[in-house]
């Protein structure tokens, strides 16, 4: 009732609509309009209500709501499903788990803060209340496990695409780092559930910086991160983006079901700043740590450097663009 009583209000576009119109349209009392608006009052949004006129919405909340982030959303499996929660340890278990007891491929989950975000090679990540989007959402595609890691460069894809479209320039580091001025706004987490030939399900956790000011993050990262809101100079609307993202991705795994990765792979090329430059490789898992020139990305996504000794291929490990600077 709550989610018709807005859209009566959104469809008025901001003009005022009688409680008595409203409670006729929707076959309820005036009494539980008074209710529901009150409710939705409570949950931020901005309606004023005036005893001749009635209701009107002047404002939406930029909160992670069901209702909001749904709301003319439009795609076709990413967020056909929607949970939103106030707090989690980690939007990747709560995916995880729900991914374990049959929830289905699109689903969503999403938080105001992450008490345990977590970060590649088991690193803290900073998740503060109201001033992000911490998400993971679950796939269960068709295609082999070794296809998997290329989600993560679709998901790295998907956010530039939805940063161009509010006019901002990214810049995505191997794998999938996306960088403003060298400092990290964008983290990506893939994790996977498979057998030998089948994946049981993926689950791709996403952390952007919106609105996060530069004092706001932890001195220890403080000169390596970066905000939405410090790129544009001012605050990004959380849900807009949010949306823009989610329909990106819809647009790309809907392709990458359909023919593959190798679009992706080439928008990935093209956002990309590795590429072309002298590389300092540390190696993860025992893989080595070397120097050499990134040339490009092979068909699985991994990175291809060229050193004195050959050129290495680099599946995980931590890389970073060596400025002239550093190379004296
Ligand atoms: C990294 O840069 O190392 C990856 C960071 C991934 C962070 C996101 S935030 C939403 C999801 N939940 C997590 O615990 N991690 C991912």
């Amino acid at each position: 009732m709550r989610e018709k009583i807005l859209e009566l209000l959104r469809q008025a576009g901001g003009s005022y609509l009688s409680g008595e119109e409203i409670a006729k349209t929707l076959g309820v009392s005036r009494t539980a309009v008074w209710k529901h608006i009150r409710d939705l009052k409570k949950q931020g949004y901005g309606i004023i209500s005036q005893s001749r006129s009635g209701y009107a919405l002047r404002e939406v909340p930029d909160h992670m709501i069901r209702e909001e982030i749904m709301h003319g959303l439009g795609t076709q499996c990413i967020g056909r499903d929607i949970r939103c929660f106030e707090q989690v340890g980690s939007t990747n278990t709560v995916a995880k788990e729900l991914a374990e007891t049959g929830a289905p491929e699109g689903t969503v989950v999403v938080a105001e803060q992450q008490g345990a975000g977590r970060g590649r090679l088991e690193r803290h990540f900073f998740s503060p209340y109201g001033r992000g989007i911490w998400f993971s959402f679950i796939l269960r595609p068709e295609f082999l496990p070794q296809e998997a890691p290329k989600c993560t460069l679709m998901a790295a894809v998907a956010v530039a695409m939805a940063m161009e479209e509010f006019d901002m320039k990214p810049g995505i580091k191997w794998p999938n780092d996306i960088l403003y001025e060298g400092r990290k706004i964008v983290g990506i987490l893939t994790e996977m559930s498979a057998e030998m030939e089948q994946i049981r399900h993926i689950i791709i956790g996403i952390g952007i910086n919106v609105n996060i000011r530069e004092d706001e993050f932890p001195e220890d990262i403080r000169d390596r991160a970066a905000s939405l809101l410090m790129v544009k100079g001012a605050p990004v609307p959380r849900i807009a983006f949010f949306q823009a993202v989610l329909r990106a991705l819809d647009r790309l795994y809907g392709e990458v079901c359909q023919s593959g990765f190798a679009p992706v792979m080439d928008a990935w090329r093209a956002y990309n700043i590795t590429l072309g430059h002298d590389v300092h490789v540390i190696g993860v898992r025992g893989g080595e740590t070397f120097d050499g020139k990134a040339v490009d990305i092979d068909a699985e996504g991994a990175l291809l450097v060229d050193t004195p000794q050959g050129r290495k291929r680099v599946l995980a490990g931590d890389v970073s663009v060596r400025t002239p600077e550093q190379k004296q």
